[in-house]
């Protein structure tokens, strides 16, 4: 039998500003999803935060793409959201873009990362929880998680590993997708999945002989673009994932090392900028410094065999992470000194949104032919 894991958050109002959410609002959520639990709908279920998103993940045995799940989530939101409008929180509602819920909360709003898996005996997962920068931060990580060897020692030690993964790879503008396998085809999947605004990892699958079976996923990332849901730009997606770990996948330490490097992300002040993504536990995931730099949460779990939510492991917690935390702040203060010129300011097709427009009205008639 099957167990869904999903994760679905929203940003329903910050406080202050874009910096974090506040407690009365994750409060609301649990009781909901804990009445929720009592009725049968999910089995079990944690609320946690990300800078100003909210993030509630879940158990259940619905499926992916549940109406009942989603409609659950929407409706923790649209509570959370009733406080956050008392409270007069910044933003209140930011996420929810629609008035009506119809089914399902994709292209709604709130970012979902969902994977319905048969548990193995022991099913050790980690969700992250990213704020102020987009779904493309997770390309490079997700990489060098399921197809550097540098990264991860058992794509080269774990036979079960050996043969490689599938990658599903989003283009986001044109609503197309492709599957690439590693490490056969390592390079057309960089040549892609490089330009991370653009080409973005939504899944990875094990290959055919791997114990797990060849359709269900071992990593999901939420690619909701906020954007073009709206018609309009309302936010960076503020990113989800799951990933599973051990056993013919990476070891959970192989799920982490990618971010002691912090890389950079598209998003941060207005979302944006470009800047380093920082690891750090839940109770530092609160962006202030230029409503940055971008954060990243790492939150372990071993999903038992009933389908409880056995955690979590704040893993980020850890002085093994000093040290990226430490490099992240001092690429933070370099990119900081360029103020509005690019790279640090992002090129004007990905701002979330800019004066230009305007400015270049003004000056029309002051422009003249160059000689
Ligand atoms: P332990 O010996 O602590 O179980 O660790 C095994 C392992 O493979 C770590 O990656
Ligand atoms: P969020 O996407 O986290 O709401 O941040 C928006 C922003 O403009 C930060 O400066
Ligand atoms: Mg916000
Ligand atoms: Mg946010
Ligand atoms: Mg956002």
């Amino acid at each position: 039998e099957k167990i869904t894991i999903s994760v679905i958050k929203a940003d329903i109002g910050g406080w202050p500003g874009h910096s974090r959410v506040h407690p009365q609002l994750i409060e609301t959520a649990e009781e909901i999803l804990a009445k929720a639990k009592e009725e049968g709908t999910i089995i079990d279920f944690y609320v946690a935060y990300a800078g100003d998103d909210l993030q509630l993940i879940m158990t259940h045995k619905k499926g992916v793409d549940s109406p009942d799940v989603h409609g659950l989530a929407w409706k923790a939101f649209e509570e959370a959201t009733k406080v956050a409008k008392e409270l007069g929180l910044y933003g209140a509602g930011q996420d929810l873009l629609k008035d009506a819920f119809s089914g399902n909360v994709r292209g709604m709003g709130p970012g979902v990362a969902e994977m319905e898996i048969t548990l193995r005996k022991s099913e050790p997962v980690v969700t992250f929880h990213m704020d102020k920068t987009e779904p493309g931060a997770f390309n490079l990580p997700i990489f060098r998680m399921f197809a550097d060897p540098f990264n991860t020692a058992g794509l080269v030690i774990d036979p079960k590993m050996h043969m490689g993964f599938r990658f599903e790879v989003w283009d986001i503008l044109k609503h197309k997708r492709v599957i690439l396998n590693t490490p056969e085809e390592v390079y057309d999947l960089l040549a892609l999945i490089g330009a991370k605004s653009r080409y973005v990892i939504k899944r990875v699958y094990p290959k055919e002989g791997h114990p797990i079976p060849k359709d269900e996923p071992v990593a999901v990332v939420s690619t909701e673009k906020l954007y073009e849901i709206a018609g309009e730009y309302v936010g960076k997606d503020d990113p989800v994932a799951i990933v599973r770990a051990q056993s013919g996948l990476p070891a959970l330490g192989e799920v982490l090392e990618p971010f002691a490097f912090p890389h950079l992300v598209s998003g941060w002040m207005r979302g944006s900028h470009n800047g380093p993504i920082m690891p750090v536990p839940m109770h530092q995931a609160n962006p202030t410094r230029f409503d940055g730099p971008p954060r990243v949460v790492a939150l372990g779990w071993q999903i038992s065999p009933e389908g409880k939510l056995v955690g979590p492991v704040d893993l980020f917690d850890d002085p093994a992470f000093d040290y990226a935390r430490q490099k992240a702040l001092e690429i933070t203060d370099y990119m900081r000194r360029h103020g509005p010129f690019e790279p640090h300011r992002l090129p004007l097709e990905d701002m979330e949104y800019t004066t230009l427009p305007g400015v270049l009205k003004r000056l029309e008639e002051r422009f003249e032919d160059i000689e």
